[in-house]
C-alpha cells in the first residue's frame, strides 16, 4: 500500500452532536483521555459555552475565541489517526455546527437517557440525513434514573428516522445499574462508578454462560436474557454497509462521566466508521487517494485581537496530501498561494505541519482571503459543492448611523458574511440590506465586531419575516410572473440568487399552493 492510501485508511474523521447538557464534552474529554491526548478529566475547555445568567455575548466570543485550539482535537489510539471535530453547544451557533457537519466522514450522538431525543439532535440528524453521514449513538448517563432502553430505542428510531441497532445493552439502570451487555463482542463490562478507570470485563461463551448469573445476580441476568432474546427478535442484524450508508445507527449505552462505556464505543467506532470518503465537486468527485491535493475552507475563525483582522481558515483535506510551502491554487480568486505556517491541532496543541493527509484538518492563517466553501488545489480548476446554508428564522435591516464610513461597513459586512456569521439579503422592492441569522446574538456579534474591527456603526432595524426561501422552476414564465406577484417580498442573496421573503408561515403555504411550477428550498444547496 502507498504511503498516501495507508494514511487514509487509518483516519476516522468524526463530530460528536448532542443536544446541551447530554454530555458531548465529557464523552470528548474520556475519547481523549483513552487516546492519551491528555492525562487527567477536566482538562478539555471545549466549545462548550458556559451557561452565564445573563448571556452576554462577548464573554461567549472570549470562550469561542479560546477554543480554537479545541475546535480540532487530533490523537492516535492504536493504528488509527482520530480528528474529533468539535460543534459549539450553544444553539445560536448552529450554522456553525451545520458546516462542520459538512466536514466530518461519521457523527457520534449523544443522548441522555432521562430525555431522550431533544430539539437540538433532532434538527442536526436533518443535516447528517440529508448527507447520508454514518451516525452511531451513545445512550448517556446510564448511572442516573432514566427510561426504559427499549423506549429510547422506540424513540430514536421514530424521532431521528433511522433504524437502531443496540449493540450494548444495560443492565438495570439508576442506582441499580450493574453494567452493559456487550453485544458486539460477547462480554459483560461491569459497572463500578469510577470516574478515571476502565471497567472490568467478564467474558462469556455466551448469554447461557453462569458466569453472567454469578455476576450480576440471576434475577438480573434472566431479565437481561429475555432483553436480549427480543432484541434479536425485533431489531436486524447489525450490518455495516447499512451503517455507512447512512440507513442504521448501532446504539451503545453508558456513562460518560464514570468512563463506563466510552472504551467500547471507541474501540467499535474505529474498526467501523468510514475512512475519508469520495467528496461532491461540481464538476466530478474526488477520490481521498489521487495525487494532487484538494480540499475546502469549512469553517473561518475570527481573532478576537481588533487591531489585526486576521483569522484561522480550517481547511478539510480532501485529497492528496498537504504540504507546507508548496503552491496551491484558491480556485475562486484563481491566485496561487502559499502556506508557510499551517497549523494541526495535535493533542490539543496548535502546532505547525509540514504534511497532512485526507481527513485532517489544517489551520491557515488568513487576512481576509477566505471566504467560507473556497476551495484548494493543486492546480486544478474545480469547485467542492456548496456548503449549505440553512434558512435563517430572525431577520432585520442593517442601517448605516455614520454616513462618513458607509466603506468600512461596505466591507466589514463583506467580510463577515465571508467567514459565514450571518446571511446578507438585498430587498428587491426597497433596496435594503438584510440580515438574516439563527440566533439573536450573531446580531450582537456584528454590531460589535463592525465598530471594533472596521470603525463602523451600524443599528437594526426590526423587520417581521418567519423564513427566507430560495426560488427556482423550470418555467421562467412561472418564475416572473411569482417574483412580480411578490415583488415586495423578494430579494437576492450574495450570489444573487432569488429569495422570497415569507412574512408568516400561511402566506408561505399559500404560495406554495398558487405556484405548484416554484421550488421552495429551505437550505442554499439544491
Ligand atoms: P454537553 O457538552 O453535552 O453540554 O454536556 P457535558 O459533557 O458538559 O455534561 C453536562 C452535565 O452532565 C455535566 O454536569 C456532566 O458532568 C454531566 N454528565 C455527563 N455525563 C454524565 C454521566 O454519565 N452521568 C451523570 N450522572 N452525569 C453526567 P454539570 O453539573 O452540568 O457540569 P459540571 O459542573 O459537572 O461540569
Amino acid at each position: 500500500m502507498s504511503e498516501l492510501t495507508d494514511e487514509i485508511q487509518r483516519r476516522r474523521t468524526f463530530a460528536i452532536i448532542s443536544h446541551p447538557d447530554a454530555g458531548k464534552t465529557t464523552l470528548t474529554e474520556k475519547l481523549l483521555l483513552f487516546g492519551g491526548a491528555i492525562h487527567i478529566a477536566g482538562a478539555v475547555k471545549s466549545n462548550k459555552i458556559k451557561k452565564t445568567a445573563t448571556s452576554d455575548w462577548m464573554d461567549i466570543e472570549r470562550q469561542r475565541g479560546i477554543s480554537v485550539a479545541t475546535s480540532v482535537m487530533a490523537f492516535d489510539y492504536g493504528d488509527y489517526k482520530i480528528n474529533i471535530l468539535d460543534t459549539p453547544g450553544h444553539q445560536d451557533f448552529a450554522e456553525d455546527t451545520y458546516r462542520t457537519l459538512t466536514a466530518v466522514d461519521s457523527v457520534i450522538i449523544v443522548v441522555d437517557v432521562a430525555k431522550g431525543v431533544e430539539q437540538q439532535t433532532r434538527r442536526l440528524m436533518e443535516v447528517c440525513r440529508m448527507r447520508s453521514t454514518p451516525v452511531i449513538i451513545f445512550v448517556n448517563k446510564l448511572d442516573r434514573e432514566g427510561r426504559d432502553p427499549f423506549e429510547i430505542l422506540d424513540e430514536l428510531e421514530s424521532e431521528l428516522k433511522i433504524g437502531v441497532r443496540p449493540l450494548s445493552w444495560p443492565i438495570n439502570i439508576g442506582a441499580k445499574f450493574k453494567g452493559v451487555y456487550n453485544i458486539y463482542e460477547n462480554g459483560i463490562d461491569l459497572f463500578t462508578p469510577n470516574k478515571q478507570r476502565v471497567s472490568e470485563r467478564v467474558e462469556i461463551d455466551d448469554i447461557n454462560d453462569p458466569r453472567i448469573d454469578r455476576a450480576v445476580g440471576e434475577t438480573d441476568a434472566a431479565k437481561l436474557r429475555d432483553d436480549l432474546e427480543l432484541i434479536e427478535g425485533v431489531y436486524p442484524e447489525f450490518d455495516v454497509e447499512e451503517y455507512l450508508a447512512g440507513r442504521m445507527a448501532p446504539v451503545f449505552f453508558g456513562s460518560a462521566l464514570n468512563t463506563f462505556g466510552v472504551k467500547e464505543l471507541l474501540d467499535c467506532f474505529v474498526k467501523i466508521a468510514p475512512s475519508p470518503r469520495p467528496v461532491a465537486a461540481e464538476e466530478r468527485t474526488i477520490n481521498p487517494d489521487e495525487n494532487t491535493f484538494s480540499g475546502f475552507v469549512f469553517k473561518i475563525h475570527a481573532n478576537m485581537d481588533p487591531n489585526h483582522r486576521s483569522c484561522i481558515a480550517f481547511v478539510k483535506i480532501c485529497s492528496g496530501k498537504f504540504e507546507r510551502n508548496a503552491n496551491y491554487k484558491h480556485v475562486r480568486s484563481g491566485k496561487m498561494m502559499r502556506f508557510a505556517a499551517p497549523t494541526a491541532f495535535m493533542a490539543q496543541k496548535k502546532s505547525i505541519v509540514d504534511e497532512a493527509f485526507p481527513g485532517d484538518i489544517v489551520g491557515i492563517p488568513d487576512t481576509g482571503n477566505f471566504k467560507i466553501g473556497d476551495t484548494l488545489t493543486s492546480g486544478e480548476d474545480m469547485q467542492f459543492k456548496g456548503l449549505p446554508s440553512f434558512s435563517p428564522e430572525m431577520f432585520k435591516y442593517i442601517e448605516n448611523t455614520d454616513p462618513m464610513k458607509s466603506k468600512q461597513l461596505e466591507k466589514g459586512i463583506q467580510q463577515l458574511m465571508d467567514e459565514g456569521v450571518a446571511q446578507l439579503f438585498v430587498n428587491q422592492f426597497n433596496g435594503r440590506k438584510l440580515i438574516g441569522t439563527v440566533g439573536q446574538l450573531q446580531f450582537e456579534v456584528i454590531q460589535y465586531r463592525l465598530l471594533h474591527e472596521y470603525g463602523a456603526q451600524c443599528r437594526w432595524e426590526p423587520i417581521s419575516l418567519y423564513k427566507a426561501c430560495w426560488v427556482e422552476s423550470d418555467d421562467a414564465e412561472a418564475l416572473a410572473q411569482f417574483k412580480k406577484r411578490k415583488h415586495q417580498y423578494m430579494a437576492l442573496d450574495r450570489e444573487g440568487r432569488d429569495v422570497f421573503l415569507a412574512d408568516s408561515n400561511y402566506v408561505l403555504q399559500m404560495a406554495q399552493a398558487d405556484f405548484p411550477k416554484i421550488r421552495f428550498h429551505f437550505t442554499s444547496e439544491f
